[in-house]
């Protein structure tokens, strides 16, 4: 369990984040969403007691980071992935890990192989790409076998093969009961995996809830090689809708609706989904161009 209890952080005038309240549940994974300099990053921090709140407190498993008695084997955290010393190896990163949390040192090799990085091992991280530098930070964070995780941007810099590798990686930890909060730019990313999602805008949550929750009811995708066909089938059934291109709407109604006026109008269909490939896009956008709107 992960808790963020109404904590604010400001650097000098700036408020970076504002009452930012919010819980992360075992077995599920979090995503953590929000535009540039939203505040991700801040709350990370503060959470993993990187930098201290003006008020209120984050917790892991009920105690901050600090009280946590061996941290890394309650907690992995991967905050900056460039932030390992360049002249080390990394089997060496691994192994300095291992023994700082009293972690046996053949999980080195385990971890290593883990994460496709066995045959780079030796090489210093000064010469790693971003990817493999995310790959280290990945395995550092798991080397300590925590019951939570806590990513920021860890998917900046994978390839799609190591993408999709990491989905399955938080998918099994979650499922095995571990709590993960993951932040990402990556909107499809977020999507793809998270149970639960916590967006921000301008250091403030502006929503919260499981992913359906906040998805659902936001109108069905809609495909049709027929555009005209299909608009003539909407207005017959009086049904709004707009248009992303020239084969794809949202429709302002139900996907049984919907398949009944292009059944009615004699319409094809490709594509029918309530909770469509845009939705979280179009979420993330009302959402944030709202919060700019107050601000
Ligand atoms: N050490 C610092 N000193 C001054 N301002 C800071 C500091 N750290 C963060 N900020 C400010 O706090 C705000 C939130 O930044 P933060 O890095 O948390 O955003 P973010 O959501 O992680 O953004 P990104 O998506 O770009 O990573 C920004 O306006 C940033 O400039
Ligand atoms: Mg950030």
């Amino acid at each position: 369990m992960i808790e963020f209890n109404s904590v604010t952080k400001s650097f000098g005038s700036q408020r970076a984040i504002d009452d930012i309240t919010f819980t992360c549940k075992p077995g599920t994974i979090t995503g953590f969403l929000g535009p540039n300099g939203a505040g991700k990053s801040t709350s990370m921090r503060v959470l993993c007691g990187l930098s201290r709140a003006d008020s209120g407190d984050a917790t892991i498993f009920g105690r901050g980071f600090a009280q946590l008695e061996n941290p890394g084997r309650e907690v992995g955290v991967l905050l900056d992935a460039s932030a390992q010393h360049a002249g080390r190896k990394g089997r060496e990163v691994l192994a300095i890990t291992a023994l700082t949390l009293g972690v046996r040192p053949g999980r080195v090799d385990e971890l290593l192989e883990l994460v496709g990085l066995a045959g780079a091992a030796e090489k210093r991280v000064g010469n790693y790409s971003l990817g493999m530098k995310q790959r280290l930070g990945i395995a550092n964070a798991l080397l300590g076998d925590p019951r939570a995780l806590v990513l920021d941007e860890p998917a900046n810099g994978l390839d799609p093969e190591g993408i999709r590798w990491l989905r399955g990686l938080l998918r099994e930890f979650a499922d095995a009961g571990g709590t993960v909060l993951l932040s990402s730019h990556l909107l499809k990313e977020i999507d793809a995996v998270a149970d639960d999602l916590v967006i921000i805008a301008g250091g403030k949550v502006v929503s919260e809830g499981t992913r359906d929750e906040l998805l659902d009811g936001r109108g069905t995708t809609v495909k049709s090689p027929d555009p005209i066909g299909m608009t003539r089938a909407f207005e017959s059934a009086g049904i709004e809708f707009r248009a992303i291109d020239e084969a794809t709407w949202i429709a302002e109604s139900d996907a049984l609706s919907v398949s009944r006026a292009a059944l009615d109008g004699g319409v094809l269909l490709t594509h029918l989904d309530e909770q469509g490939e845009n939705a979280l896009e179009d979420l993330f956008f009302d959402l944030v161009s709202d919060q700019a709107a107050a601000a």
